[in-house]
């Protein structure tokens, strides 16, 4: 009996400690993703599904055509080789498709053909194969922390180093060895390990923490991103379900409780960047349903990772920080040193390899050993054909080398205070204009949350990229800066925001009636979804087959 009500009390803790959206219940997510029915906005309502009138719906109307031409001319030739592209490569066919909420896609893609094509980088700018330099707020995925040129120079001088030995793998080259203790240093870890991609380092970085403490269960906070390896995306866009993990609700005293009660937490994973948009999904203009809000407060961060770290030590769970995203980023010691709270793994990748694929984790070799001295057969496997590539070595080298020495090490002084006020002098004028449009950030990663209500406000990236601003699929959700862009450069792209803003506040994007809301939109999709899931149903019953 006993037994049976701490059984109950745990289950209701952990759904206490489940955020209340979707994106917290991680398997209703899943069903409720594969009953979603596709169906698109014809012409007619495509322009004014918020209820505009007629004169607005013409105006929109008129504007998108325009801008599709504009995009048609501007990005020719690499819209062209993009589309060429796509038929056989399956990435390019999936963000294409999901670059606007899909009601919207079938007639934005028929209008507007994304170029994809790069030819040239350098300064804060890459250039495209039609020739236009666009200001590159892509930030290859967060990969370009100190400008394209840098990380040439890592590449190219990493390539000389290490050209005698070639792609020789099982043999380390020298560098490795001072890769190691570099990074040793940096994270005030004791061993490290190699690896190809952000993904696998959070692969291994499980495995050890399930390996050490014989315990089964991976917790991670909802929204979070770790890397596509199933056990750490266990809602939608993994096709089976994680039995595994615990997805909890970030920054709250409930999900506390659960990692004191429960004995089969093996680790926490934290991404720092959730910082900005605690609970929520990375943002994309696909998803973009009204409004978006981002914030970062740096205070009440430090002070959740200062309660989690008691927690995970009073528990013997494993801390991960998972800073493949936000390492070297914030500081050169990464989230450890920016929030002042010490993990017991820490991931690495993107940007530490100076430009090449990498994944590394370093950690306390109380964690990291992959053998135990009494048990030989008990062991944690982990490897990887490419592991130390030495070019990866020798690029990184370049990096870490950087990392510490002028003008690198300028870029971090003052950094957050420069950041902050750039996004509060560019949202002072977007309000000074009464445009619906703010910037959040944490640091150098932006997001754009909309503060009116519109169906309309993925459009704004098209009118970005017009403006000659490179995004990537992922739209206005997400704008990464290098720390190498100019007060000059930044005033460039502010004024650029500031223009697309007007033009689509110009072209009745933004138009609006009291009576819509964000709840309202949610309302009336979910309405339309109904009704089209109702339609398809009554027509598989009609049809010949299922008679
Ligand atoms: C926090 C975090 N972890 C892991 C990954 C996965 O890294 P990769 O894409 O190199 O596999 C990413 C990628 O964006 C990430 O942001």
């Amino acid at each position: 009996m006993g037994l049976l009500l701490r059984k109950l009390r745990l289950r209701l803790q952990l759904s206490r400690a489940k955020h209340r959206s979707l994106a917290g219940h991680s398997r209703l997510a899943r069903k409720v993703a594969s009953w979603v029915p596709r169906y698109e906005y014809d012409e007619a309502v495509f322009f004014r599904v918020d209820g505009a009138p007629e004169e607005v719906a013409a105006l929109r109307r008129r504007a998108f055509m325009q801008l599709s031409s504009i995009h048609a001319e501007r990005f020719k030739k690499s819209a062209a080789l993009t589309e060429e592209a796509a038929q056989g490569l399956s990435d390019l066919q999936f963000t294409s498709r999901y670059r606007v909420p899909f009601q919207f896609s079938g007639l934005v893609r028929r209008h507007f053909k994304p170029g994809a094509v790069a030819v040239s980088s350098s300064g804060v700018c890459i250039v495209d194969l039609d020739g236009n330099r666009l200001y590159d707020l892509t930030g290859s995925y967060g990969v370009n922390v100190f400008g394209y040129d840098f990380y040439k120079e890592c590449i190219a001088r990493g390539s000389e180093r290490v050209r005698d030995l070639g792609p020789v793998l099982g043999a380390y080259h020298p560098l490795t060895v001072c890769n190691v203790r570099r990074l040793l240093q940096i994270s005030a870890m004791q061993e490290v390990s190699f690896h190809m991609s952000g993904t696998e380092a959070v692969m291994q970085a499980v495995r050890l923490a399930r390996y050490h403490t014989g315990r089964s269960h991976v917790v991670r906070f909802c929204g979070a991103y770790h890397g596509w390896w199933g056990d750490v995306q266990p809602g939608v866009g993994n096709p089976q379900p994680a039995r595994d993990t615990y997805t909890l609700n970030d920054m709250s005293g409930a999900a506390l409780r659960v990692l004191r009660g429960r004995r089969d937490i093996a680790c926490v994973l934290v991404n720092p960047l959730q910082a900005l948009h605690p609970n929520r999904g990375a943002p994309g203009d696909s998803t973009l349903l009204g409004g978006r809000r981002a914030h970062f407060d740096r205070d009440a961060y430090t002070e959740w990772l200062q309660r989690l770290r008691e927690v995970c030590t009073a528990r013997g769970i494993v801390l991960i920080f998972d800073e493949v995203f936000v390492g070297f980023r914030l500081a050169p010691g990464g989230a450890q040193e920016y929030f002042g709270v010490r993990a017991d793994l820490v991931t690495y990748g993107k940007t530490v390899a100076g430009g090449l694929p990498v994944g590394v984790l370093c950690g306390q070799s109380r964690f990291m050993r992959r053998f135990r001295e009494d048990r030989p057969a008990d062991i944690c496997f982990a490897r990887g054909t490419f592991n130390c590539h030495p070019y990866v070595m020798g690029a990184m080298h370049e990096f870490l080398l950087r990392l510490t020495s002028e003008p690198i090490a300028g870029l971090y002084q003052g950094l957050d205070a420069a950041w902050n006020a750039r996004a509060r002098s560019l949202n002072d004028r977007l309000a000074a204009e009464a445009l619906p449009v703010r910037v959040a950030n944490l640091c150098t990663i932006w997001t754009i949350d909309y503060v009116g209500v519109s169906r309309y406000n993925w459009m704004f990236q098209y009118y970005l990229r017009a403006a000659g601003i490179a995004l990537s699929w992922v739209g206005t959700g997400r704008l990464i800066f290098s720390l190498n862009y100019s007060d000059q450069d930044f005033a460039e792209v502010a004024a650029r925001i500031l223009a697309a803003a007007r033009e689509m506040q110009r072209d009745g994007w933004w138009w609006s009636e009291p009576r819509l809301t964000n709840q309202s939109i949610r309302r009336r999709v979910l309405g339309e979804m109904l009704q089209a899931r109702w339609t398809s149903l009554i027509g598989s019953m009609s049809s010949p087959r299922s008679r």
